[in-house]
C-alpha cells in the first residue's frame, strides 16, 4: 500500500508525538516509508518535527483545504454565485492546471487550490514559493465576453477584493502595491498573477491567480527575494482558519469579478485610492529600456499608475515594467 502524504498529515497532531511504528502499522507500511514520506512532507515546508524515541510531532497546527469546509463558510446567498471549488493535493502550478483545463472545460467559473505548487510562478518570470499548509495558493477561471483590452484594471480589481476580504477579517493594514502586490507593514503579503486566454477581441478566460502567506516559518527566508510579511506575525489578529479565509476570499473575488463586469475600473478608483501604498511615494519606474523617477499620484481610470517625473506626467500600463519604492529600489 502506498502512503498519500495528505492522510499521513491528518495522522500527525501538534500535541502528542506518534511514532513510526503506530504510522506504520496503521498504512500498512514499513517505517521506512512513513520516514520518507514525513521527509517529502518536510521537503514541502510541512512543520513536522521529530522527538527522540517519541515520534513526529506538528510544529505548529495544519489546517488541510476542504472544499466542503469552504462552501460551509460562504455567504448563505452567495453559495450559487460562488465558482466550483477544487482542491487538489499536489499540482504544477493552480493557474497552468486551469489553462490547461480550460482548453476542455465548459467555461463556468472554476477555483483551483493546491497544497503543494511544484512550479508555483509569479510575475515576470518569478517563482512563488509557499510551504505545505502555511499559505494559500490558488487560480480562478472566470469568462469575459469582451476584449482583453477592456481587462486592463481587472488585477487591480482583483488586489481590492483580496484586501476587501483582509479586511473583513480584522487586517486593517492590508493595502495594494500597483499593480499586484498586497502589502502589510510595507512587506508583501500576496501576490496576484492575471493571464488571459483565448480571443484578443473576445470571449477571453481570465486565469487569476493568487498567493498568501499565512504562516510561512523560517524555511522561507532563504526562498523569497523581496521583504515578506505573513498573516501569523501581525498583531493584534487571531490567524483564521485556512477553509474560512479561504471562503471570504472567494467570496470577495467573486463580488468584484461581478461589479467589475457591470461597470468599469472607474468605480473603484476611489476605494483604490483607500488601499493605495504608492500614491505620494518617489518611485522608480524600470522599464527594458532603463528607469525613470517620480512620485506616483495614484491610478486612472483605467487603472494604469500615474508618476509625476521631471519629463512630466508618465502614464504606466502594468506591461513589462516594474514598480519600486525609492528606498528599495535605492538599496
Ligand atoms: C506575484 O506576486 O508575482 C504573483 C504571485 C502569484 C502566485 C499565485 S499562487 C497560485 C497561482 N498559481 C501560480 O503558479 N501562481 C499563482
Amino acid at each position: 500500500m502506498s502512503i498519500e502524504g495528505r492522510q499521513l498529515l491528518l495522522m500527525l497532531d501538534e500535541h502528542v508525538a506518534v511514532s513510526g511504528s503506530v504510522l506504520a502499522k496503521r498504512f500498512g507500511v514499513t517505517r521506512a516509508a512513513i520516514w520518507k514520506q514525513i521527509e517529502i512532507l518536510r521537503s514541502h515546508g510541512a512543520p513536522i518535527g521529530v522527538l527522540a524515541g517519541k515520534g513526529y510531532v506538528l510544529l505548529s497546527a495544519v489546517e488541510l483545504l476542504d472544499a466542503r469546509l469552504m462552501a460551509a463558510a460562504l455567504p448563505v446567498a452567495s453559495a450559487e454565485r460562488i465558482p466550483d471549488i477544487d482542491v487538489c493535493w499536489q499540482v504544477d502550478s493552480t493557474s497552468s492546471e486551469l489553462a490547461r483545463r480550460s482548453l476542455v472545460d465548459s467555461g463556468k467559473p472554476t477555483a483551483c487550490f493546491a497544497e503543494i505548487q511544484t512550479y508555483g510562478r509569479g510575475r515576470r518570470g518569478r517563482t512563488w514559493h509557499t510551504t505545505l499548509g502555511g499559505g494559500l495558493a490558488f487560480s480562478i477561471a472566470w469568462t469575459f465576453e469582451r476584449s482583453m483590452s477592456t481587462l486592463a484594471g481587472l488585477s487591480l480589481v482583483i488586489g481590492i477584493g483580496v484586501v476587501r476580504a483582509l479586511r473583513d477579517l480584522g487586517y486593517s493594514d492590508a493595502g495594494l502595491k500597483w499593480p499586484n502586490d498586497v502589502q502589510v507593514q510595507g512587506r508583501k503579503l500576496a501576490g496576484i498573477l492575471v493571464e488571459l486566454l483565448g480571443d484578443a477581441l473576445g470571449p477571453c478566460r481570465a486565469i487569476v491567480g493568487v498567493g498568501m502567506n499565512l504562516r510561512l516559518g523560517k524555511s522561507a527566508d532563504g526562498l523569497i527575494d523581496q521583504a515578506w510579511i505573513d498573516l501569523a506575525s501581525i498583531p493584534g489578529v487571531s490567524l483564521p482558519d485556512r477553509n474560512k479565509l479561504a471562503a471570504r476570499l472567494l467570496f470577495r473575488l467573486q463580488e468584484a469579478v461581478d461589479q467589475f463586469r457591470d461597470t468599469t475600473f472607474a468605480s473603484f478608483a476611489s476605494e483604490y485610492a483607500q488601499y493605495d501604498v504608492l500614491g505620494g511615494r518617489p518611485v522608480r519606474v524600470s522599464t527594458a529600456r532603463g528607469f525613470q523617477d517620480g512620485v506616483a499620484t495614484g491610478v486612472d481610470a483605467s487603472g494604469a499608475l500615474l508618476v509625476n517625473t521631471k519629463n512630466g506626467e508618465m502614464v504606466v500600463d502594468s506591461g513589462e515594467v516594474s514598480v519600486r519604492m525609492r528606498s528599495e529600489a535605492d538599496a
